[in-house]
């Protein structure tokens, strides 16, 4: 069965602890959280204040996706503010082993994320150091942008290496997630999906995250 982790950045901002309520009575199985910093990506997005207040709308695990340039700067932040998992990127870290173990350290699971251009074999030896890998089927930045199915194979390579481990470590897949892609994205052996924008854009979230499951 796979996991359906409505991400917040398509939400109504407006009415955000509503909107994740909302959700949750909808099926969803995690949260998704987007922070950007406006240098890793072109976009800035919301940061540990927020979270701490949307942690007081939902038990919901809260799966934070960091998208910044200094990660383990924040990730105590993220921590204190109610996180469940905290994922980093690949592309920003110098030294990874290191960086997973501080944020690890914060007491959240961690996460390690890979851009659709970057191969698997920049996180490949520290796959078993962690609990999730988020392979990104868009360019990091914006919600609604459509799925670049050149990661399929990835996602397929990492869902092998995971199984190798003979860990529980969680695949998950993040951009462009309708119910065609989820498809795609669960056969090639994802285990936790991302939408933002099909579930947020549907006029149902019920029947939304029912399509992907
Ligand atoms: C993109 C974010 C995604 C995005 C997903 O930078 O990491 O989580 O919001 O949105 P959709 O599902 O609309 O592509
Ligand atoms: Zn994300």
């Amino acid at each position: 069965m796979v996991l359906i982790a409505p991400s917040i950045l398509s939400a109504d901002f407006s009415r955000l602890g509503e909107e994740i309520k909302a959700v949750e009575k909808a099926g969803a199985d995690w949260i998704h959280v987007d922070v950007m910093d406006g240098h890793f990506v072109p976009n800035i997005t919301i940061g540990p204040v927020v979270v701490s207040k949307i942690r007081k709308t939902t038990k919901l695990f809260f799966d934070v996706h960091l998208m910044i340039k200094d990660p383990v700067k924040y990730a105590e932040m993220f921590a204190k503010a109610g996180s469940d998992l905290i994922t980093i990127h690949a592309e920003v870290c110098k030294n990874l082993k290191s960086d997973i173990k501080k944020i690890k350290e914060t007491g959240c699971k961690v996460g390690i994320s890979i851009n659709p251009e970057m191969p698997v074999k920049i996180i490949e030896d520290i796959i078993s150091d962690v609990d999730l890998v988020l392979v990104m089927s868009v360019h990091p930045g914006f919600g609604g942008q459509s799925f670049i199915s050149d990661v399929v194979p990835k996602i397929r390579k990492i869902r092998d290496i995971i199984d190798k481990t003979g860990k529980k470590i969680y695949l998950e897949v993040d951009g462009g997630i309708n119910a065609k892609t989820a498809k795609i994205a669960k056969d090639a052996g994802a285990d936790v999906l991302v939408a933002g924008n099909y579930v947020f854009a549907s006029k149902n979230y019920k029947e939304a995250i029912q399509s992907l499951k």
